[in-house]
């Protein structure tokens, strides 16, 4: 296929210009990859003979337009680059907020490829932009953040940090954004707007995205992209679906209380264990007595204490748990009736008890609802860019991510990238100190990322 593009853009290039005949691969490269200058002049000439665009201008996206995304993805060095930039990444891991030296690289590398940035936003947070300066805006984002978590895979470029880890895969997020960012400036002048590149801290803790968000990361962008790696699918596969495809996640602690007294006399006493288990039992009734079945939803009560003398009713239980839900108004909901129940439950035995749900510590993640529009770009440039047999509609999945801030706020797509493969024995999920990927996931990362951003430009320019 790529023989047929080169022979027209072959012929196109003969017809506008009476230069030298070019042996055939000279002519493919100059074709797709034209300096600037060269490439204003060819659209002049071509709009002047009444010549139809240019195929590699990809106004009208062709297999030689994914084509030669890819070359560039996939020429060695460049596949060389994203690894050493992972590997570095990886060895280095850093906690939510504290990605000083991930955000040094990330901009030490667009100096070098002459990218404009921002920076800091929400600390160590990057907003860097290629493409005209005009409008439309479009964005794509990588997350920089890394996990406390002890690194048990024993390989040369395992975590140096003891107890800090890469383990959900940020660091290829990042160096797939890089290497987005390699592609389209290469192809700048083809850009018909202007992509953003969102880099942000403290993914994993701390409402990363809601912070960028208040420092202006989304000033004037009208759609927002983003990947993550993921073990359940085969390197390179996409896998995305639209509506709602993770949980908004939220987690809370109740204090109850009652009146210290002796366990032989419980008279005397207000048994706060005997309320929270009321509680833990009618927490159960909210999923499965008042949600619709057809819309998923959890509350788990993962921890409950109180007292240490067993002869003593003591003074306070404390539990808590975390809850999920598909929609913002479900999600509300629970929190509203987690609280209700609880303070509820505790007054019939007597008790007093308070709920809390960190609003403050930021750990309220609203669900991520992928726009429809969004979701069948990135389907069709998948399928344009890798094969369709290379896209799969994923089921949608329990887990959040704060991706969900920026999806609040304008049309967006969240999808996932395969890092599985057996061989290398990539198969362990995130957040596993096993937790491995097949780095020829990047430059498919990088490329996938890239003609996402193009098109979406090409179509809304
Ligand atoms: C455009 O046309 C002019 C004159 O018609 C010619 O001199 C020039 O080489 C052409 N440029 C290209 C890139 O074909
Ligand atoms: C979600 O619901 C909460 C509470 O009702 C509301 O404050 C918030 O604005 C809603 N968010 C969206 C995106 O609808
Ligand atoms: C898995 O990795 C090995 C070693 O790099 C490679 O030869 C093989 O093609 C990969 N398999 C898949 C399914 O990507
Ligand atoms: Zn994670
Ligand atoms: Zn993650």
């Amino acid at each position: 296929m790529k023989f047929r593009y080169s022979i027209l853009l072959l012929s196109i290039l003969l017809a506008v210009s009476a230069a030298a005949e070019p042996t055939p691969s000279a002519a493919y490269n100059r074709v797709l990859f034209p300096d600037r200058r060269c490439q204003r002049a060819m659209s002049e000439n071509s709009t002047r003979l009444g010549a139809p665009p240019v195929a590699a201008e990809c106004e009208v996206w062709s297999e030689a337009c994914s084509d030669a995304v890819l070359k560039v993805a996939r020429q060695s060095e460049t596949a060389e680059w994203l690894r050493g930039i992972r590997r570095k990444i990886h060895a280095n891991p850093e906690l939510a907020f504290e990605e000083i030296e991930t955000s040094r690289l990330v901009r030490e590398e667009l100096d070098l490829m002459e990218v404009s940035y921002r920076y800091p936003l929400a600390k160590t947070g990057i907003r860097a932009w290629i493409g005209t300066g005009g409008p439309p805006f479009v964005a794509i984002r990588a997350d920089m953040d890394a996990l406390p978590i002890q690194e048990a895979v024993e390989w040369e470029h395992r975590s140096k940090v003891a107890g800090k880890m890469h383990a959900c895969g940020h660091d290829a997020h990042v160096a797939m954004l890089l290497g987005a960012a390699k592609i389209l400036k290469t192809r700048e002048h083809l850009l018909k707007g202007t992509v953003v590149l969102i880099f942000q801290p403290a993914e994993e803790a701390g409402n990363g995205a809601k912070r960028m968000m208040q420092d202006g990361a989304l000033e004037d962008v009208e759609a927002i992209f983003a990947a993550h790696v993921s073990h359940e699918h085969p390197t390179g596969i996409i896998g995305s679906r639209p509506g709602p495809l993770l949980a908004g996640c939220g987690f809370f602690r109740a204090v109850i209380r009652g009146k210290k007294g002796f366990a032989a006399d419980p008279h005397r006493s207000v048994d706060p264990v005997l309320a929270a288990s009321a509680s833990v039992i009618s927490l159960q009734g909210i999923v499965s007595r008042e949600s619709n079945p057809l819309d998923s939803q959890v509350v788990s009560v993962t921890s409950f204490n109180g007292g240490n003398n067993l002869d003593m009713i003591p003074d306070t239980v404390v539990l808590g748990g975390t809850f999920r839900a598909f929609s913002n108004t479900s999600f509300y909901q629970l929190l509203e009736r987690i609280e209700q129940v609880i303070v509820e439950q505790a007054s019939v035995y007597r008790c007093w008890a308070e709920v809390d749900f960190f609003e403050k510590e930021y750990t309220i993640y609203p669900p991520t609802v992928n726009d429809e529009r969004m979701y069948e770009h990135v389907k069709k440039v998948s399928v344009d860019l890798l094969g369709q047999k290379n896209f799969r509609v994923v089921p949608p999945m329990m887990g959040a991510e704060d991706f969900s801030f920026y999806s609040e706020v304008v049309p967006s797509a969240f999808f996932y990238i395969g890092i599985r493969n057996e061989t290398l024995g990539s198969t362990h999920t995130g957040h596993s100190p096993y937790f491995m990927i097949d780095e020829d996931v990047l430059p498919i990362g990088a490329a996938t990322h890239a003609t996402i951003a193009e098109r979406y430009l090409i179509q809304h320019g």
